[in-house]
């Protein structure tokens, strides 16, 4: 099990004032020494929060896994493709949302997404695709030659019973098993958080979660490598079962 911490949100506060701090730089170390196994940046084309400035850095200094996360066009591949990260996401964007709204719909972008995936791929980079937990958009995935899909936990996440969280939990396990005997790696995020992650830990073959805002949140009181330890801990604790 796997944890990318995302630090889109320390630059988030940075931006608000167009300033120099906090550095996401600094973030990513600390999250490092937390345990983080991956760092997870998303370069938004409207560049609200990472700027263009902290990939090339993080690129440099990150030890561990980097994955950028970015949409399917051409500025972004173009930027993937020179600055070449372990991993790259596909993610859908629009420039209205506070955030990545559902996943991305590799049925309706069928040609974007493979002539995506065959840049990438020339560059060397891992892909994985952000998509819905459907069973439609895990086999174009496979289809179209990404390496992992990273499925959306929003539903999960945002479920207002418990009831509706449990039967998100079902579509989402159903969803992993697919990807698995589809052969693909099986990753997930978005809007996990220390209450609600131990059973996305535990779903059977899940490999690497990316978590973001929760853990950026906790660590203004508690610190960065804090946040990312107690992460970590229960992630491990839910892979264990
Ligand atoms: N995974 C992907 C593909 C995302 O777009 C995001 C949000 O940028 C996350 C994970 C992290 O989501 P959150 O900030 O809600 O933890």
């Amino acid at each position: 099990m796997k944890l990318g911490v995302n630090i889109d949100h320390v630059a988030t506060v940075r931006q608000a004032r167009r300033t120099t701090e906090p550095d996401p730089v600094w973030a990513a170390a600390a999250a490092e020494l937390g345990g983080a196994d991956q760092i997870t940046v998303h370069l938004r084309e409207d560049r609200r929060h990472i700027q263009d400035r902290d990939i090339e850095l993080l690129k440099r200094t990150v030890n561990v896994k980097l994955n950028l996360e970015c949409a399917c066009v051409d500025e972004m591949l173009a930027i993937a493709c020179e600055l070449k990260p372990d991993q790259v996401c596909l993610v859908p964007e629009k420039r209205e949302e506070v955030t990545t709204e559902g996943g991305l719909d590799v049925i309706a972008n069928r040609n974007r997404v493979s002539d995506a995936v065959s840049k990438l791929h020339e560059a060397g980079i891992f892909v994985s695709l952000f998509i819905d937990p459907a069973e439609d958009q895990i086999a174009l995935a496979k289809e179209l030659s990404a390496e992992a899909v990273e499925l959306h936990t929003g539903s999960y996440a945002d479920a207002p019973t418990d009831a509706l969280r449990t039967e998100q939990l079902k579509i989402l396990k159903s969803a992993s098993a697919f990807t698995k005997t589809s052969g693909l790696h099986l990753h997930a995020g978005h809007g996990l958080t220390y209450s609600n992650v131990l059973p996305i830990a535990a779903i059977d073959g899940m490999e690497e979660l990316n978590i973001g805002h929760s853990i950026i949140a906790r660590s203004m009181f508690v610190g960065m490598q804090t946040a990312v330890e107690q992460m970590k801990a229960l992630c491990i604790q839910g892979a264990k079962g």
